[in-house]
């Protein structure tokens, strides 16, 4: 096996980053393909915590070559403040990469982000407010920006100007809102954009002529399946594709060459932003899941919404993404927990339904049904350093995933350290 996907197989917030960061020192390259700053990936290396939202998670493995594909919106800013965050804490940034085909995110899109949301109201999405999804909306709309734009510096600020122009008039006219000031935007922008600029080459050539000399490459993915735009719960999503068939487009490389997806699997669920959630806890369980795991949002610092594991959005993950392998995560978080649940299918109209289904409203009238599980304590995980020596209800609790997957769980995690994480099947071996 030599390109591997890891995504979340949830809504996100699974622990990519933590998955991708240890799998990384055994790969080449590490390479993000949807999305933009909306993700928030956390690593853990001894008693540094470290939070990125667009550098790949390789990027604490000397020698990895870290891309930033085409198919991600990037915000210039928000990128130069990561590469200070990091070179600050001693962590070189030399190996990162941009593709010259990404899209630039500018502050029109977080502007307009925030107003759409205002106007909706009580039918707010609840987004990051990054930009996201009026900066894929301009790629759709086919009058985005892009990185090998900034080379051309005449037309990119011709195009730029427009661009605010025709922006401002939206933002006064469908939004009474403040127009943004033309000059301030160009000058600050192409100034980021001249800093950034040394980062940007063509990143297919370089992904593909890597995977031709048989290098090991990863992808790491941001948000889960369930944001995905087609697949999840539209319109409570995001912009991108997550999913296993973004990694093709998000980056330039054949699909067929895609060796294996792992989809990572938080023990219990968690959601962020507005919209349906079957197995939510509205109750004392949840609040002490959210406390416990202290699921409190990445990049925007809000709660999560918390409940049980649910196992017809997992069978939906794996078809979808058609999972070779799954990790689990926290299962140290739910030690301690008397007894635990699994939603095994949902009961609609009388009947069970296995499948997820596309409509809002349908969601809403589906019921969870319930398996129990015997908990576990988080003692006994403690210094583990094999799976078999996870406590047998955590095993149990395990193998109900692979039995409703249809897939092995070969990684299991006990805690955000890369200590802390147990390996059945090694990855990137021949
Ligand atoms: P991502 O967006 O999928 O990369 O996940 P986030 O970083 O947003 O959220 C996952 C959180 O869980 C981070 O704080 C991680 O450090 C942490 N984490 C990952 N795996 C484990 C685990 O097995 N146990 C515990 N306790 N924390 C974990
Ligand atoms: P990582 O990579 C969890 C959610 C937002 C909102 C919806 C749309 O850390 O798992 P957007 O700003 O993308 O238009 O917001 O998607 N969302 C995430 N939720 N983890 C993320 O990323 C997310 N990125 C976006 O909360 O509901
Ligand atoms: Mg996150």
């Amino acid at each position: 096996m030599n390109t591997l996907v890891i995504l979340g197989a949830q809504w996100g917030d699974e622990g990519k980053g933590k998955i991708t960061d240890y799998l990384a020192e055994k790969s080449d390259m590490v390479v993000r393909y949807q999305g933009g700053d909306n993700a928030g990936h956390t690593v853990e290396i001894g008693d540094n915590q470290y939070k990125l939202h667009l550098i790949p998670s390789g990027i604490f493995n000397k020698d990895k070559i870290c891309i930033l594909g085409n198919g991600l919106v990037i915000n210039p800013k928000s990128l130069l403040d990561e590469i200070k965050y990091l070179t600050d804490r001693g962590i070189s940034t030399d190996n990162l990469r941009i593709s010259d085909r990404a899209h630039i995110i500018l502050p029109y899109h977080i502007e307009l982000d925030r107003l759409q949301e205002e106007k909706k109201g009580k039918n707010k999405i609840g987004t990051t407010v990054k930009g996201i999804g009026p900066c894929y909306k301009d790629k759709v709309e086919r009058v985005g920006l892009r990185m090998c734009d900034i080379f051309y510096k005449e037309t990119f600020e011709e195009r730029l100007r427009e661009n605010i122009r025709n922006k401002n008039e939206i933002i006064e006219k469908l939004y009474n809102g403040k127009p943004l000031d033309e000059d301030n935007i160009v000058k600050e922008y192409m100034g980021y954009l001249d800093e950034i600029k040394k980062y940007v080459v063509d990143t297919t050539a370089l992904l593909n002529d890597s995977i031709e000399k048989g290098n090991k490459i990863l992808f790491e993915g941001a948000q889960g399946t369930l944001l995905d735009l087609d697949f999840g719960t539209y319109p409570y999503l995001t912009s991108s594709h997550p999913i296993s068939g973004g990694v093709s487009i998000g980056s330039g490389i054949n699909p067929l060459k895609l060796d294996g997806a792992i989809g990572i699997v938080k023990a219990y669920t968690t959601r962020v932003g507005r919209g349906p959630f079957p197995t939510e806890l509205h109750d004392k369980t949840g609040d002490a899941i959210r406390e416990k795991g202290h699921e409190f949002g990445t990049t925007t610092g809000r709660p999560r919404r918390c409940g049980w594991l649910d196992g017809v959005m997992l069978r939906y993950s794996a078809r979808i993404n058609g999972l070779t392998s799954i990790a689990v995560t926290r299962l140290d978080t739910l030690g301690g927990f008397d007894k635990l649940k699994i939603c095994t299918g949902y009961e609609l109209d009388g009947k069970v339904v296995k499948d997820f289904p596309a409509s809002l409203e349908t969601l809403a009238k589906c019921k969870p049904i319930y398996e129990e599980f015997d908990g576990w304590k988080e003692e006994d995980m403690k210094d583990i350093t094999k799976y078999e020596d996870l406590p047998e209800n955590a095993k149990k609790y395990v193998e109900k995933i692979e039995e409703m997957t249809g897939v092995n769980v070969d990684v299991a995690s006990i805690g955000p350290k890369r200590s802390e994480t147990l390996i059945r099947t090694e990855f990137f071996s021949s």
